[in-house]
């Protein structure tokens, strides 16, 4: 495969920035430059100096764009691509009343392979090249999504729900079923080409203790998996969920005690939690995913990020599709900025653009693979045009500084300002 070189203005993270003026967390370059190869970056920094390695590339300008790292999701639904934006209700009711009876649909490949199809183009058209999605609970939705990821070579991770009780029969495994199910599929698919595979309860609500027990020992058995879940999004959640294990301490502890908790871990929303539980996220390295379109669309509540940084927790960020109402990492970052207003808590647009590139890969532990511009990782870029709509154009009339282009895009930008979205280095519009 030949070579390409990308021109454009460059950004990339080596830290999360401490404030605006924390130069030394990234790198700028006016006039910057990407050189890709077997979708891979193998040259990095301003164009003159990427051009002498260029030999006889294809180069594609990109000025005056903005050249980053593609967008990273770290919790989002695939089979509820058709749910999203379903009216009126909090999270229990929402499940049973709308997300519940489309999962059901998910047992059919003719189904689930153009709906995987059709969530991936999304993403993409969204800047986002990773995602670490919850499947249904059947193994054949579990395979659309990893055939489509495959197809388009984008690294993807995924799992089945393992639900036993609490939903309709037709979206219930068993504590048997749920372990054997995941084994094969982990066998099949877990590092696989791009492939990852998370390993994952849905909720203590929809898993027995038997269920439980089960995951640990696959948690165990495959250290080297992801494991996810949802934590304390809504009080009527927790009050359910704690009923049904009443010998533990509070919510997290459910998960702790079946030895669910290391730095593997992603638990979606995290918002309402006590300090033991603050104090258990640190000490075994799990991560809290804030999912911001969701905690808002749910009415679920205020997801403390300030409280859980200082804890030295290291908070993942997510759409949760389709609780959560944007693709947009942008409108992601957006709904963030204002659910920490309300805290007074100011996510400033540095941070917010190397959370969801370089942070999210962090929580993932892949940052020595995506989420940056650096030399040796994958080439997963996205290509951000700050003046996409008459609005953002007007804006940027008086916009001085990067910073203030960030959060301009932070808080005006959707797929409109997706110019161009490459995976391992192949244009994907
Ligand atoms: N808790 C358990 N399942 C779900 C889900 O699908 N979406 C959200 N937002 N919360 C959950
Ligand atoms: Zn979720």
């Amino acid at each position: 495969m030949s070579d390409t070189l990308l021109r454009g203005r460059t950004l990339t993270f080596h830290k999360s920035p401490e404030g605006v003026d924390d130069t030394a967390a990234y790198t700028y370059e006016e006039d910057g430059a990407l050189l890709m190869r077997d979708g891979k970056i193998i040259a990095a920094g301003n164009f003159d100096s990427v051009k002498a390695k260029a030999g006889a590339a294809q180069i594609i300008d990109h000025r005056p764009h903005l050249i980053t790292a593609g967008f990273i999701d770290t919790h989002v639904h695939f089979p509820q691509v058709q749910v999203i934006a379903s009216w009126g209700s909090q999270l229990l009711d929402w499940l049973n009343g709308y997300v519940f009876p489309e999962e059901a649909r998910f047992s059919d490949p003719a189904h689930a392979n153009p709906m995987a199809d059709r969530f991936l183009t999304l993403l993409t058209d969204h800047g986002t090249t990773t995602a670490v999605a919850f499947c249904s609970v059947h193994s054949p939705s579990v395979e659309a999504y990893f055939t489509a990821a495959k197809t388009r070579n984008m690294r993807m991770i995924g799992g089945k729900v393992m639900m036993d009780r609490n939903a309709p029969d037709t979206l219930q495994d068993t504590a048997q079923s749920g372990y054997d199910d995941t084994k094969d599929l982990i066998e099949k698919w877990h590092g696989v080409g791009r492939a990852g595979y998370v390993i994952s309860p849905r909720f203590a609500i929809t898993s027995s203790p038997a269920q439980m027990e089960m995951t640990g020992v696959l948690a165990q058995e495959h250290s080297d998996c992801h494991i996810q879940t949802h934590l304390s999004e809504n009080r009527d959640e927790i009050a359910f969920a704690t009923a049904l294990y009443p010998s533990a301490k509070d919510y997290l502890d459910i998960y702790e005690s079946y030895g669910l908790l290391s730095d593997k871990m992603l638990l979606g929303h995290a918002i309402h939690l006590n300090d033991r539980e603050v104090a258990s996220l640190a000490s075994t390295g799990a991560h809290p995913v804030f999912c911001p379109t969701s905690n808002l669309f749910l009415g679920s509540g205020l997801f403390n990020d300030a409280r859980l940084r200082d804890a030295g927790i290291t908070n993942g960020i997510a759409s949760d599709i389709g609780a959560g109402t944007s693709y947009s990492m942008l409108q992601t970052l957006n709904e963030g900025y204002k659910v920490l207003q309300l805290q007074n808590q100011s996510l400033h647009a540095l941070r917010a653009f190397d959370w969801i590139t370089r942070g999210n890969a962090d929580v993932l532990g892949l940052a020595d693979k995506i989420g940056t511009l650096d030399v040796g990782t994958e080439a997963d870029v996205v290509v951000l045009n700050a003046r996409a709509t008459p609005a953002m154009s007007l804006r940027m009339e008086r916009v001085e500084t990067l910073a203030d282009e960030l959060f301009l895009l932070q808080m005006l930008g959707d797929d409109r300002a997706i110019v161009q979205t490459y995976v391992a280095g192949a244009a994907q519009k």
